[in-house]
């Protein structure tokens, strides 16, 4: 008999606490986690360093058949990118947008969906991104769409980058935060948004510890 191995997933544009509540629950569920956008962005990063012209497809593609990837857990998530050690330069702005500029090919996100299938396993999975209640897991048991106010959003995504000692200008983050919602929004694969069967909250005047418990109740205790 085929065990059911539960899925959470959390969806939602960017700055809106994803990551952090995904990191918590899956710790306090005991699951394992995906941050799905560490995939787009390790692409990113690789097509950066190969200097690969983005508008070139073809190239892009290419790249993306052959990411050698590897999840190793810490202290925290450490991602390899063929061997080397990438996770400080996931967190930059300058790989988000990349990354939200390739996520738009088709081709490229039918090769990473596979990689990001393989993150079920048992005992559970809490699943963060942007189509992972609509595309990647359309059978979730328990789907959420978290988002909040642009301004908000930026404004938690300039302190994330301050206390990491990146040094950024909140304008030209509100900025970039609204084109890659507006590029995640309105392309034609997998666009952002939200599942018909998923929870929306908005987080713009809740503290973390508030998301996490609603995220919480949807799940029964076991
Ligand atoms: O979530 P994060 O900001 O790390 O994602 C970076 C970019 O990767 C997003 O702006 C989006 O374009 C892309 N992405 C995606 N689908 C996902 C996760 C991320 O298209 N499931």
């Amino acid at each position: 008999m085929l065990m059911n191995i539960p899925v959470l997933t959390i969806d939602g544009p960017s700055g809106a606490g994803k990551g952090t509540v995904s990191r918590i629950v899956a710790k306090k569920l005991g699951w394992n986690y995906l941050d799905s956008g560490s995939i787009y962005r390790s692409l990113a990063i690789a097509l950066l360093q190969k200097n690969v012209d983005l508008s070139n497809e073809i190239e892009t593609l290419k790249v993306a058949q052959t990411l050698d990837l590897a999840f190793e857990c810490d202290d925290g998530l450490i991602v390899k990118l063929n061997g080397q050690d990438i996770t400080s330069q996931l967190v930059t702005e300058a790989t988000g947008n990349v990354a939200s500029i390739v996520a738009a090919i088709p081709e490229v996100r039918q090769v990473l969906l596979q990689k990001q299938k393989d993150f079920k396993k048992p005992p559970g999975l809490v699943a963060d991104g942007r189509d992972m209640g609509t595309v990647v897991f359309p059978d979730a048991d328990f789907k959420v769409y978290l988002t909040a106010s642009a301004t908000k959003r930026a404004e938690r995504r300039y302190k994330q980058l301050m206390e990491k000692g990146i040094d950024v200008n909140i304008l030209q983050i509100t900025s970039e935060i609204e084109a890659r919602d507006c590029r995640d929004k309105e392309r034609l694969t997998a666009p952002l948004v939200q599942a018909v069967d998923a929870l929306f909250i908005d987080s713009s005047a809740m503290t973390i510890d508030a998301v996490i418990a609603q995220v919480l109740s949807l799940v029964p205790q076991r």
